[in-house]
Parts: structure tokens; C-alpha cells; sequence
């Protein structure tokens, strides 16, 4: 399986900037066939981005869409609007689901609409600080995990792509946002393995990519890299700093190799 290095670039950079940012990207990002880099620039440069990027080196995900193809819905964008400029489409982020109130039943009609359009969705899940000091993040991460995949068929699970974002891990807004060690995200990833194996089987829970996501920086980014469980990582604040980001793919590319060589 390939190493997914995807950057969020969230609600950063004009369209000028973010077409700056991805020619220096473009320059310094070398190609490898067992990395998969992707950014995710805001919906209004993905046009221009689509057009300017090689996919074969960087390619595109959407940050949001909505669920339905076409029709009366004043100022959504659908995926089959996207379809042609994005392989990838971020759902079930931690910050639609608190900051614009996305319900479950939204984010598993996302993950169908992706799906059905032919991209990848890169579902999130994660629990906050308060449930995990209350013990509910394993309930939390089956019913995200489950609600989120609830309208997809057991064939096409591992078509999608799971994103553990602890929620007190995301810089950003929580100002005292904390770093999550390897071992909490060990343990969370075996949790997400196992529910996937008990629903779907063990092929499947086998085949379907893991990332993690929360503060990752160059010089933390091995430490989950290295991880059995680990496929690849979801960063925001660092994917906006070009010598981290690449930083970090150089690093997936040592931990893969040196992997492939055990
Ligand atoms: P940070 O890397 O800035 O903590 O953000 C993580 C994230 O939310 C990526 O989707």
C-alpha cells in the first residue's frame, strides 16, 4: 500500500498564494511511486490548480462539497462539480462537524457522493478532549467510523480512506491543542483496525489505508510514520510551510523504505 502525505491547507492562502505555493511545491516535491502526496486548497483554487499541478507528483482534494449531484441548492458546490479537478474529498472533518454542525447523516451521504462520483474519501474521525477524559473514544471512533460508512458497501470500504484526528491534537483553534504520543495513536489505530475486521472482514480492514492527523511536523512525523498500523498522515498548519511538507514526504520515503527492506 502506498503512504498517503495529504496537506489540509484549510481556510489559508488566496488563489495568487495557493498557485505560488503549489509551483514551489511542484519544484522541490520529488515524485516517488510508493508516496502519495495530495494538497487541499480552498474550494476557490481548485480550478486553477487542476490545471496547473502534475498529477503525477501532487493531486488535489476537496476540502468540502455537498452530498447531492445537481439542483436547487443556493450556494453549494456537488462533487460531480469537482469531479474532474479533485481525486480526493476530505469528510467528516472535526471542524465541519463542530464549527458548521455536520451530522452524521451528512457525512455518510458525503462519503456515498464521493464514492458514487469515483473519488477517494478521506473519512475523519476523533474524539474530543472531553470524551476521551470521560473513556468514550473507542464508542466515539466506532460510531464515527460506522456512521460515516453506513450507506457504502463492504466491497467499497476500502476504497475510502480513514483519518484519525484526535480533536485536542488539531492546532489552530484550542491553543493548548496537545501532541498526541504514539502510543495513543497506536492504540486507536488497532481499535479502527479491529472494528473494520469484526464489520467488514479481514481483507478489507487489511486494505484500507489509516492516517493520522493532529499537529504533525517534520520533527514528529516519523514517530507516527513508524507505526505498523500507519499509512500515511494528515497535516494542516505544517503543509503550509513548503520545507516542512516536503520535509515530511522525504521522511515517509525513508520509513518506506526502510520497511521494505525488513
Ligand atoms: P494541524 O496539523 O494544524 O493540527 O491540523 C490537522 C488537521 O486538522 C488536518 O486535517
Amino acid at each position: 500500500m502506498k503512504t498517503y502525505i495529504i496537506g489540509n491547507w484549510k481556510m489559508n492562502f488566496t488563489v495568487g498564494e495557493s498557485s505560488l505555493f503549489l509551483h514551489k511545491l511542484l519544484q522541490r516535491v520529488r515524485s516517488y511511486r510508493d508516496i502519495e502526496v495530495v494538497v487541499s486548497p480552498s474550494l476557490m483554487a481548485l480550478q486553477s490548480l487542476s490545471l496547473q499541478t502534475d498529477r503525477r507528483k501532487i493531486k488535489l482534494a476537496t476540502q468540502n462539497f455537498y452530498h447531492r449531484d445537481f439542483g436547487a441548492f443556493t450556494g453549494e458546490v456537488s462533487i460531480a462539480q469537482l469531479r474532474s479537478l479533485v481525486d480526493y474529498a476530505i469528510v467528516g472533518h472535526s471542524e465541519r462537524r463542530y464549527i458548521f454542525n455536520e451530522s452524521d447523516k451528512d457525512i455518510r451521504a458525503k462519503v456515498a457522493a464521493a464514492l458514487r462520483n469515483g473519488l477517494t474519501p478521506i473519512l475523519c474521525i476523533g474524539e474530543t478532549d472531553s470524551e476521551r477524559t470521560f473513556g468514550e473514544t473507542a464508542d466515539v471512533l466506532r460510531d464515527q467510523l460506522l456512521g460515516g460508512l453506513s450507506e457504502v458497501s463492504a466491497e467499497e470500504v476500502s476504497k475510502c480512506i480513514i483519518a484519525y484526528e484526535p480533536v485536542w491534537a488539531i492546532s489552530g483553534h484550542d491553543k493548548a491543542a496537545k501532541v498526541a504520543s504514539p502510543l495513543d495513536v497506536k492504540d486507536a489505530f488497532a481499535l479502527i483496525r479491529k472494528i473494520l475486521k469484526e464489520t467488514y472482514g479481514k481483507e478489507t480492514a487489511e486494505d484500507t489505508p489509516l492516517l493520522f492527523g493532529g499537529s504533525v511536523k517534520s520533527i514528529n512525523a516519523e514517530s507516527y510514520l513508524l507505526l505498523e498500523d500507519c499509512n500515511g498522515l494528515l497535516i494542516g498548519g505544517a503543509s503550509l510551510i513548503a520545507s516542512e511538507f516536503t520535509d515530511i514526504i522525504e521522511i515517509a520515503k525513508r520509513v518506506k523504505d526502510a520497511n521494505a527492506q525488513h
